[in-house]
């Protein structure tokens, strides 16, 4: 046998899922009961399965699923390491996960370790004495001189970021409620014991994390006082938290090295992926430095989607600036709707939410799709006695119940989510606003999300293409995604009037999709007319038309049968 002399030039490694997928979030408590006790739970999310395959993503991020009190809904984990009984038992989770597989999704857990419950071994043990050998796993602090707190940090969810414990004469910190007192990231004891419960659930199978406010993981050594902000407004409807700039009490620098931490931890188990919750208006420079040198995480989270005013020069300016501040090989995100804030339909209305959904789903991203996004649902109106969430309680305005009511499958009894009664109600317009009637509809708001998708798989532009933002033309948001010869032009009538926009080069092109869903195939010349509240995909090139192959909702895919 001959040897080589000549190494081969190594393969390129292969692209990690997590560029080319779509992640849906599931709300366990209000995806889908299989038990009839009204609360969502693991093997109802197996049941709708094949309804996700069937529209197309690939990944499913759960929230939390561990045992809880529930006063922040999961987000207060008493035990890292189970499932909690409401949702189901691990063997549940590991079917889950192997029929999840089986179809080729992908399944990722929500990870909390920036605070625990109150109930928590952890901190039982932590407040028992001054003495526990957990006591330094939390932060604990004397008083100030005067008796009171030790500084001056406040609650993200109202009030001080300090509790008292009269029994062992020190102040504990909570970022969050009370009952979610904060661990010490900065004591190697509690990074151990994190590494065991991400061994215990990468074991299992699961394909990576989504980490929790991981700017909120380290604080100032010296416990300062954060300034004030001079940019607070305070009124009726403001976070009094905003008061403060929190430049103490969370994103302390060497957090990067704990992420570092964090990605050998994954990185133990080639194919998993690292999502990390980055602060809200986050700038891009910021975004981009929790990637680190391609060792921090894989995708950071960013919410600007969210939190910028829906206008053009706002959008446009953020896709751009966006783009070029991520370090090479960094893979953008973006989030239109979470379990957190209000529902996308009602921050800018219906007929936006699909411009939204186009411009999710068709710019350069790991997209990031929030159950009942897909539906169009609205925040539910409440009445008080269906107000559980804390933020809410203790800042009124802030509840986020709301955005937290049940998916709504069909028309029968609570919209198909449970056979019981369920822990929050459906809404009013589940009757008409549920799966099974909005797939029949070639015009739904469901089907333009499955158009879309399909498109995104069809054609890898989409996750391959570079990206160039236009200049603006009015109301309209423009970007072209390119891949060699194959170029495709997004535009996004973010306004509600008509317009006339100048197509991109000379070649003009053909209509992939319309946000209205009325105008697949249609040739566009050296202009494209943009109805109000219009996004359109087109594919540029005299060749434009062939090629572009939509599958439609309602023909027979390959995710079609076994849908339930
Ligand atoms: C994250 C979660 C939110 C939770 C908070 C505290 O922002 O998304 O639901 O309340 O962290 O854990």
């Amino acid at each position: 046998m001959s040897r080589r002399t000549h190494p081969a030039t190594p393969p390129a490694p292969p692209r990690p899922w997590w560029h080319d997928a779509v992640v849906y979030q599931v709300y366990p408590r209000s995806f889908q009961d299989a038990d009839g006790d009204g609360v969502g739970d693991l093997a109802g999310i197996a049941l709708r399965l094949d309804y996700l395959t069937w529209l197309g993503v690939n990944a499913i991020w759960l929230s939390p699923i561990y045992p809880s009190p529930l006063v922040d809904f999961g987000y207060d984990v008493s035990d890292y390491t189970a499932v909690d009984p409401v949702y189901g038992t691990l063997d549940d989770l590991g079917r889950l996960i192997a029929e999840a597989h089986a179809r080729g999704l992908r399944l990722i857990l929500d990870l909390v370790p920036s605070h625990t419950s109150d109930r928590h071994p952890w901190f039982q043990a932590s407040r028992s004495s001054r003495d526990d050998p957990k006591r330094d796993w939390y932060l604990w602090r004397d008083p100030a001189p005067d008796g009171g707190p030790p500084n001056n940090w406040l609650s993200h969810f109202g009030g001080r970021a300090w509790t008292w414990d009269a029994a062992t004469g020190q102040f504990y910190l909570h970022s969050f409620v009370p009952e979610q007192p904060d661990l010490n990231w900065r004591n190697p004891e509690v990074l151990d014991a994190m590494a065991g419960v991400m061994r215990f659930w990468l074991d299992r199978g699961i394909d990576g994390f989504r980490v929790d406010v991981i700017h909120n993981l380290l604080k100032d050594e010296a416990f300062r006082d954060d300034p004030p902000n001079p940019d607070f407004v305070p009124g009726p409807g403001a976070n009094p938290y905003h008061s403060l700039r929190h430049l103490h009490s969370s994103d302390q620098p060497d957090v990067h090295r704990l992420l570092r931490w964090f990605r050998r931890q994954i990185d133990a188990y080639p194919g998993r992926v690292l999502i990390g919750e980055v602060e809200y208006g986050s700038s891009v420079e910021r975004l981009a430095r929790f990637y680190g040198d391609g060792d921090e995480l894989h995708l950071a989270l960013n919410f600007s989607l969210m939190t910028l005013p829906w206008e053009s020069a706002a959008i446009a300016d953020h896709l751009a600036r966006y783009d070029a501040a991520l370090p090479p090989g960094a893979c953008p995100t973006f989030v239109v709707g979470n379990h957190d804030r209000a529902r996308v339909a009602t921050r800018i209305g219906p007929a936006q939410a699909r411009v939204a959904a186009m411009l999710l789903l068709t710019a350069r991203n790991t997209p990031f799709v929030y159950q009942g996004d897909e539906l169009g649902m609205r925040n539910a109106e409440l009445g008080p006695e269906h107000q559980r969430d804390p933020w809410g309680l203790r800042v009124p305005g802030h509840g986020r119940d709301p955005v937290r009511t049940p998916m709504r499958w069909d028309a029968s009894g609570h919209a198909g989510f449970t056979t019981g009664e369920p822990w929050l109600p459906v809404g009013d317009d589940a009757g008409t606003e549920n799966v099974a009637r909005l797939r029949e509809d070639e015009r739904s708001i469901l089907t333009l999300h499955r158009r879309l998708l399909a498109l995104r798989r069809a054609d890898a532009v989409f996750t391959l293409g570079r990206q160039r933002v236009l200049p603006l033309a009015g109301d309209v948001v423009g970007y072209v995604r390119e891949d060699g010869e194959r170029r495709v032009w997004v535009a996004l009538n973010l306004g509600s009037r008509e317009v006339e926009v100048e197509t991109p080069g000379a070649g003009g092109g053909t209509i992939a999709l319309s946000t209205a869903l009325d105008r697949e195939g249609e040739a566009v010349g050296r202009s494209l007319r943009l109805r109000g509240d219009e996004g359109c995909v087109v594919v540029l090139g005299r060749n434009s038309g062939r090629g572009t192959s939509t599958p439609r909702a309602g023909r027979a895919g390959p995710h079609d049968r076994g849908w339930p």
